[in-house]
């Protein structure tokens, strides 16, 4: 038998529109955004500061809803789901690493990666704390897993959420400009960690970028400009 069935996309993006407020203060973020990604791509996603990356991000992994349109994750509808059904399913499938890092302040670095694994039913105390010091010391600050973000540079921080992505070996890693806050050497070292993991287990990864040097290595670039796709290296 001829097995001539596509693979379904990991995420699927149809005719999607976002914008804030009302009236006069209306920003149209995105408009009419269409975007396949296949299991396994390793996506950059470029633009201007402005030009609507943060908010494709945030709506392609079902942080936020997309005013018009409809996303599919892994073969899920999102516009069908509620806020418990969404957060479920992130934090099974999805790794996201914010622009911002979102680290919970009050707890330690070890900690902020530790407690999302055990949260998530997936791993017991032991695989849980082994997987925390593995995914801390592959971005090379395993020996300041006992320090609170707050006493951890912008860099260190920004770390220890990609520790925290990673962690639950998640299907989808979505990251927002995850090498801004790094030097250079760090930052070629980090790609390379996420290119190795993405090889090898073939997750996907969509990155948001200013930086050439991820342009250059990733193997599809889109580029958006004032919320509407203007490149696809696949196209
Ligand atoms: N919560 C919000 N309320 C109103 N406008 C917003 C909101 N979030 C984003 N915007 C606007 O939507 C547009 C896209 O913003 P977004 O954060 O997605 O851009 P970006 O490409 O990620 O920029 P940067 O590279 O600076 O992070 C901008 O004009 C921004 O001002
Ligand atoms: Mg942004």
């Amino acid at each position: 038998m001829v097995n001539n069935i596509k693979e379904l996309p990991a995420i699927l993006l149809i005719d999607i529109h976002k914008s804030y407020g009302v009236n006069e203060s209306k920003v149209d973020a995105l408009k009419n955004i269409n975007l396949e990604i296949a299991k396994g791509e390793f996506l950059a996603l470029c633009g201007p500061s402005g030009s609507g990356k943060s908010t494709l991000l945030n709506i392609l992994s079902g942080i936020d809803k997309p005013s018009a349109g409809s996303t599919i994750f892994l073969d899920k509808a999102l516009n069908d789901l509620n806020e418990n059904q969404l957060s479920f399913i992130r934090s099974k499938h999805l790794g996201f690493i914010f622009q911002f890092f979102n680290l919970i302040p009050v707890l330690s670095a070890f900690d902020n990666v530790y407690y999302p694994l055990i949260l998530n039913g997936n791993y017991n105390k032991k695989e849980a704390k082994e997987r925390s010091l593995y995914y801390l010391d592959s971005v090379g600050i395993s020996h300041l897993g006992n320090r609170k973000p707050g006493q951890l540079s912008g860099g260190q921080q920004q770390r220890v959420a990609i520790a925290r992505a990673l962690a639950h070996n998640p299907e989808v890693v979505v990251a927002d400009e995850p090498t801004g806050n790094l030097d250079l050497a760090t930052g070629e070292a980090f790609l390379d960690l996420l290119m190795k993991i993405n090889e090898e287990t073939k997750t996907t990864f969509i990155v948001s970028t200013h930086s050439t040097q991820l342009k250059d290595r990733a193997k599809r670039v889109i580029e958006i400009k004032d919320g509407e796709l203007v490149y696809d290296s696949a196209q």
